[in-house]
């Protein structure tokens, strides 16, 4: 496990978060290198939303504290895109496709400037990306929600921020959709960029992250993918559930998976 890398993009320290006074993610010490495509991985209520939440200021943490680019939040915030879990999300907020990626755009306009031609063509670019050219006028709260999920994603692209949180991005996403955008995904960490994504299906996630961080309440481990998705310690971070993981250790075990192919 590697809590301590060079030079940083997101640190957080010994940070224990609660709901009511009742913690739900114990000293959570860990940082992460720039430039890599990340996994959060845990079961139903393991607390990654919790953490995802929290980097972003959501929630104040009961102890501990994050630093982001070197910095405190509210310094880098403009830097930062969040994409939150679906059930987050108010679906019939009176909003069309393109107004929503456009809302993307709005954190790098000036106070007094209003969004123009330069913002549009991002957010047709951005929609484009994820396949949704077709809809732009349609209202979200009239979209299928694997449709909805593809919006959000393309609002957080038109963000052009260096570093991305993702939760759940790909709820209700079409495998081939998927594909496509972890391999946009996988570019932008290439340009340099760190892209956090909160996932649940563990062989994507062996062909896809460079690294990884497993909770369960506690971190279970944060490193390189290759040392962390071990069978150990998805026991460690699953538990008893093992039937789901048997498959995934065989795999590991013939390393019959390979980068970029799913
Ligand atoms: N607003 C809240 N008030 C009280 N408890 C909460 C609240 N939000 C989450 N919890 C509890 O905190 C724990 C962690 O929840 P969290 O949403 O972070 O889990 P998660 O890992 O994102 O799970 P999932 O995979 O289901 O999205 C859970 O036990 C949950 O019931
Ligand atoms: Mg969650």
């Amino acid at each position: 496990m590697i809590t301590q890398v060079e030079n940083p993009v997101l640190e957080i320290h010994d940070l224990t978060v609660s709901y009511d006074q009742n913690p739900v993610l114990w000293n959570v010490d860990l940082s992460l290198p720039s430039g890599k495509l990340v996994g959060i991985l845990g079961p139903n209520g393991a607390g990654k939303s919790t953490l995802i939440k929290s980097i972003m200021g959501l929630i104040p943490p009961t102890s501990g504290y994050v630093r982001i680019f070197d910095k405190p939040l509210n310094d880098v915030r403009a830097r930062i895109s969040y994409v939150p879990q679906r059930e987050s999300v108010d679906w019939n907020f009176p909003a069309s496709v393109l107004d929503v990626v456009m809302m993307g755009t709005y954190g790098k306009l000036g106070l007094f400037r209003r969004p123009g031609k330069k913002e549009k063509d991002l957010a047709m670019q951005c929609l484009e990306q994820v396949g949704m050219t077709g809809f732009l006028k349609r209202q979200i709260s009239e979209l299928s929600g694997g449709q909805q999920q593809r919006v959000f994603i393309a609002r957080a692209l038109a963000q052009q921020a260096d570093l991305y949180l993702m939760d759940e991005p790909f709820a209700g996403v079409d495998m081939a959709t998927e594909t496509a955008i972890f391999q946009l995904l996988k570019e932008m960490a290439d340009s340099g960029k760190t892209v956090l994504v909160v996932h649940h299906d563990i062989h994507s996630a062996m062909n896809f992250f460079d690294w990884v961080i497993m909770l369960n309440l506690h971190l279970v481990a944060s490193g390189p993918k290759e040392l962390v998705i071990t069978e150990d310690l998805l026991r460690k971070t699953y538990g008893g559930k093992l039937n789901l993981l048997t498959k995934v250790t065989d795999l590991i075990r013939n390393k019959d998976f390979n980068p970029l192919k799913s």
